[in-house]
C-alpha cells in the first residue's frame, strides 16, 4: 500500500515540491480532498492542498519560479495562503495552523501550529489525512484519527468533539451532509446529533456557500440522501422551508392526499437517473412547492391544489432571490418547468390531440424534452399497472411531439406574417389591430385551422381583417 502512495507522488509536481521544501528547510504535506479521493480512487484531482509547517507563501513562490512558464502566485496574506495553477491543477499552499473561532463568525483567529494541530482543526477524519512530501519520510501517510479506517467503513467522523467542529464552522454541517451524499457515507450518530443541536448556527453561513453545497447534493447520484439528512437534522427548515412545508398527509372524511415532501425526493432521485442537468434537478426539487399554500379540502371533490404550478413558479423567483442565486436564464428555466409541470400529465390523461401538442411545444419551446423528462420522473406510483400506463402515455405524447414538430415546426415559432406586412396590407398605423390579427394567426396555426405557412396565413389575415371591418388596399394576387 505504502508503495502506491509513493508512485502517485512521484509525479514531477511532487518532486518539485519535495526539492523546494528541502531547500527552504520546510516540512510540507499533501492534505485533504486529494488524499481522500486518491485513496477512494475517485476521479482525477483538480485541487491539491499543501500544508506547510512554516510559510506556505514562501514555498509557493519558490515552487512557481521552478515550474514551466513561472505561473502567477495569488497570495492571500490575511489567511496566510497562496495559490498557483499548474497544468490542469490548482495548488493551494497553507501554513500549518491552530485555529479558534468567535461565536458569531466563520472567520477563525489563526496561529501557527504543528501538522498535528492543523489536522485537528480540519472537518472530518477522512479530510485530515496527510501524505508526507519530505525526503526523510516521503510518501508516509499521517493519519492520527484513523481516517483510513473511516474511509473503509464509509463513515464521517470529526477529529474533535463534533459539537466543537460544527460550532466552530457551521458550514461543515452542510459539508457533512454533502459528503455523505456524494460518497454514500454514513454520518456518525453523535455527529448527526451535534448537527441537530447546532442547526441554528447555519444562520451565520452565507447563502452562496449553502447553495454551493446544495448544488453538489443535487448533482449526486442519489440526492435524496442529502435532502433527507437535511430534513432529519432540521437544517432544511432554515434553508428550504418551502420543502418541509410539503411534509405530511392529512385525512378528512376518509380522504387523504400523498406526502408531497417524500414524493418530491423520489422525483429528484428519478430525474438524477435520467438527466445530468443541474437546473432540471432544481426544477424537480421545486416542482410541487406551490402545493402547500394552495391545499384545500372540498366536501365533494376532496383535496385540491388549485393553480399550484402558477403559485409555485412565483415562489421559485422569491426562493432564488432569498438564497442569492442569480436571477438569470437558469432561474427562468426552473420557473418555466414548475409552471408547466402538469401540462404533459393533463395531455396524457386525455386523447392526445394535435392542437394540444402544438400548444405544448409552443409554450415549452426548446425545453419540451426537459419538461417530458420531468413529468416522467414525477411518476412515483408503486402500483405497477398504473406505472406502466403512465409511462406508456408519455411515450405516446413524446412520439406525437416528434410527429407534430416535424410537420408544423412550432418549436421556435416565428409568425409567418410580420406586423409590417399587416400594416401595409390594411394601410394601418401602429395600433392594437395589428396585435389582434397577429394573435389570431398564431391561434389558428396552433388550433390546426391553417398550416404554419405563409400563403395560408396571408389568406387568413385577409379574412380576419374583413371581419374586423378593415379594407385591404395593398392586396397581393
Ligand atoms: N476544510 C475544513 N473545513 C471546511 C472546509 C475545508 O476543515 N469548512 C478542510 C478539509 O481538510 C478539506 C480541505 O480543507 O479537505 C480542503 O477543502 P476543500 O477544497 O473545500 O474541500 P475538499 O475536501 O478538497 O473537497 P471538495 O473539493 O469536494 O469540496
Amino acid at each position: 500500500m505504502q508503495q502506491n502512495y509513493k508512485e502517485a507522488l512521484l509525479d514531477s509536481i511532487f518532486n518539485t515540491l519535495t526539492e523546494t521544501a528541502e531547500e527552504l528547510t520546510l516540512d510540507c504535506y499533501v492534505i485533504g480532498g486529494f488524499v481522500r479521493d486518491y485513496l477512494l480512487k475517485r476521479g482525477t484531482p483538480k485541487d491539491i492542498d499543501v500544508v506547510v509547517v512554516g510559510s506556505g507563501i514562501d514555498l509557493a513562490k519558490k515552487v512557481a519560479s521552478k515550474l514551466q512558464g513561472n505561473p502567477k502566485v495569488s497570495i492571500f496574506k490575511n489567511f496566510g495562503t497562496a495559490m498557483l495553477k499548474h497544468k490542469d491543477l490548482e495548488l493551494e499552499f497553507v501554513g500549518a495552523r491552530k485555529e479558534s473561532y468567535h461565536h458569531d463568525s466563520r472567520k477563525p483567529v489563526v496561529e501557527d501550529g504543528t501538522l498535528e494541530e492543523d489536522q485537528h482543526r480540519r472537518d472530518f477524519t477522512i479530510n485530515a489525512l496527510a501524505l508526507s512530501l519530505n525526503k526523510k519520510n516521503f510518501g508516509d501517510l499521517l493519519d492520527p484519527f484513523k481516517g483510513v479506517i473511516d474511509l473503509g467503513n464509509k463513515v464521517l467522523r470529526t477529529p474533535l468533539e463534533p459539537g466543537i467542529t460544527y460550532s466552530d464552522d457551521p458550514l461543515r454541517m452542510m459539508r457533512a451532509i454533502r459528503f455523505a451524499t456524494q460518497l454514500d457515507f454514513t454520518i456518525e450518530l453523535k455527529s448527526l446529533q451535534a448537527i441537530t443541536e447546532n442547526k441554528d448556527r447555519i444562520k451565520i453561513v452565507s447563502n452562496e456557500r449553502i447553495v454551493e453545497e446544495l448544488h453538489k447534493i443535487l448533482a449526486s447520484i442519489k440526492p435524496s440522501i442529502g435532502f433527507s439528512l437535511l430534513h432529519r437534522t432540521g437544517l432544511l427548515d432554515y434553508i428550504l422551508p418551502e420543502l418541509t412545508a410539503l411534509e405530511g398527509i392529512e385525512e378528512i372524511e376518509g380522504q387523504r392526499h400523498k406526502d408531497n415532501f417524500w414524493h418530491t425526493l423520489e422525483v429528484v432521485d428519478n430525474i438524477a437517473l435520467s438527466s445530468e442537468n443541474l437546473w432540471l434537478r432544481w426544477a424537480a426539487l421545486l416542482h410541487d412547492i406551490g402545493k402547500a399554500p394552495t391545499k384545500k379540502f372540498h366536501k365533494k371533490i376532496g383535496w385540491t391544489f388549485h393553480a399550484h404550478e402558477f403559485v409555485g413558479s412565483k415562489m421559485v423567483y422569491k426562493l432564488f432571490k432569498r438564497l442569492r442565486m442569480p436571477l438569470n436564464d437558469k432561474m427562468k428555466f426552473v420557473k418555466k418547468m414548475v409552471l408547466m409541470s402538469s401540462r404533459p400529465i393533463v395531455l396524457s390523461e386525455e386523447f392526445v390531440t394535435d392542437s394540444a401538442v402544438r400548444r405544448l411545444i409552443f409554450d415549452a419551446g426548446d425545453f419540451v424534452d426537459d419538461l417530458m423528462t420531468l413529468c416522467e420522473a414525477d411518476i412515483t406510483t408503486k402500483n405497477p399497472k398504473k406505472q406502466n400506463k403512465y409511462k406508456n402515455n408519455f411515450k405516446i405524447v413524446r412520439q406525437k411531439i416528434i410527429e407534430v414538430e416535424e410537420r408544423d415546426h412550432i418549436r421556435n415559432f416565428q409568425p409567418p406574417i410580420s406586423g409590417e406586412e399587416i400594416m401595409k396590407t390594411f394601410n394601418l398605423k401602429p395600433s392594437k389591430e395589428i396585435g389582434i390579427i397577429k394573435a389570431a394567426i398564431k391561434e389558428a396555426i396552433l388550433d390546426g385551422e391553417i398550416p404554419n405557412e405563409y400563403d395560408a396565413a396571408y389568406g387568413f389575415m385577409l379574412k380576419k381583417g374583413v371581419k374586423m371591418g378593415l379594407f385591404a388596399i395593398n392586396k397581393k394576387n
